[in-house]
């Protein structure tokens, strides 16, 4: 178990987290009290790295990226413009502090994953690219502390629709490349998806080709099957592969490829951690135990939440969504949590009882026949 003996100017994140809930013995004392009783009696259950200003876990991407550090828990940039909590994308200032709280939390010399979309709009369908854009020309001493990952290949139509053509992949990278303005440079970009009227084999010799070119340095791949991931890599090699994993979500087919990436030396950028949104989750027994170990442990259910994910291996990146400073904080903060033995079964045997009924196949409806 860890021990952080020294106390910085600041309470750590995870304590702004459990400021956050009601419920936390934080809300009942002092501070002076609170970080004494805090440092003498640590929480025997979880192993929580306190009393740092900054989160501690990193990892490693995959691939031609293998030299690059980021931060366990990367942030997903997708609902501050696309499919908004409330129906309207979250004002700039709010998201910029959002961004900005995630970054400042990193360890040196990590880079924090922010994970957008050139489709992630819906009036424009890039408002999100516009927003980092916005972002990066308004601070750009952060791009040192970012890595952008930007996901691609919607149809050049007024219907959503993707099409992974040649001619339409390197539209959108194109595309995206002039939506960023030169305010940060593409580190990443992904298939959204995989198509069944392109072999993955072409898709991946048109994306290296346009890395060649210099318009992104890395390749990722999204919502793809093992079996697919091997064939790609066999191409070009894929730094990244973003996948939905969560404890709703952890059948078969899903931890397939969290094996063959660990195999292959490929990251997984692992979305919607949090079952797309916690509130929606109430009810059900995974919520249940993920909230016993929480409340024991005294950390938030979406802690405990992104914090399994993690424990996925040292490959998984969990990229929670979140548009609020506070979450961002409580989330990344997550990283640093292991859980004892104990609360790792019982969570474990809950999502596989669940899981073991299968779940979404890795597809997409929406795939058009381009
Ligand atoms: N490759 C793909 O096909 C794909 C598909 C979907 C998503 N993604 C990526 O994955 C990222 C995350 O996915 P997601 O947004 O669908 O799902 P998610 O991360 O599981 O959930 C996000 C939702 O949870 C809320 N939330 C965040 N932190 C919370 C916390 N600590 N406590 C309670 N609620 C919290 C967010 O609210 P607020 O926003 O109000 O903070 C938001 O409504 C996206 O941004 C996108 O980059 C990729």
């Amino acid at each position: 178990m860890h021990y952080n003996t020294t106390l910085p100017a600041a309470p750590s994140c995870l304590d702004a987290a459990r400021v956050a809930s009601a419920e936390g013995p934080r809300n009942r004392m002092p501070t002076s009290v609170w970080l004494i009783v805090h440092i003498v009696v640590r929480n025997p259950l979880v192993n929580i790295p306190s009393f740092t200003s900054m989160v501690q876990k990193t990892a490693r991407l995959g691939g031609s990226a293998s030299n690059v550090i980021v931060g366990k828990i990367g942030h997903g940039l997708m609902r501050m413009t696309w499919f908004p909590k409330n129906g309207i994308p979250v004002p700039d200032e709010e998201a910029f502090e959002s961004m900005r709280a995630g970054m400042d939390n990193l360890p040196p010399g990590a880079k924090m994953i922010l994970n957008s979309g050139e489709f992630y709009g819906h009036e424009p369908r890039t408002a999100n690219l516009d927003l980092v854009a916005r972002f990066f020309e308004k601070y750009p001493q952060y791009k040192e502390k970012a890595f952008l990952c930007v996901k691609g290949g919607s149809a050049n139509d007024t219907v959503f629709r993707l099409d992974m053509s040649d001619d339409n992949v390197r539209r959108c990278v194109d595309l995206s490349v002039d939506k960023l303005r030169g305010t940060i440079e593409m580190h990443h970009f992904e298939l959204a998806r995989v198509s069944p009227h392109h072999p993955i084999e072409d898709n991946m010799k048109v994306l290296s080709e346009l890395l060649e070119a210099g318009k992104f340095h890395h390749i990722g791949l999204s919502e793809t099957r093992a079996e697919t991931i091997r064939r790609a890599h066999k191409v070009a090699p894929v730094t990244s592969v973003e996948i939905e994993v969560s404890p709703w979500n952890y059948h078969q087919q899903i931890q397939d490829v969290v094996d063959t990436c660990k195999e292959l030396g490929i990251a997984i950028l692992a979305y919607s951690p949090l079952g797309t949104g916690l509130d929606k989750k109430e009810g059900h027994a995974i919520t249940d135990v993920l909230n016993d170990v929480a409340k024991r442990n005294n950390i938030t259910p979406a802690q405990a939440c992104i914090a399994w994910v993690a424990s996925r291996g040292d490959h998984m990146i969990p990229i929670p969504g979140s548009s609020h400073k506070d979450r961002t904080l409580e989330n990344t903060a997550a990283g640093d949590i292991e859980f004892s033995h104990e609360d790792l079964a019982k969570i474990d045997a809950v999502v596989a009882e669940h899981n073991a009924k299968g779940g979404r196949p890795i597809d997409d409806p929406r795939m058009d026949a381009a």
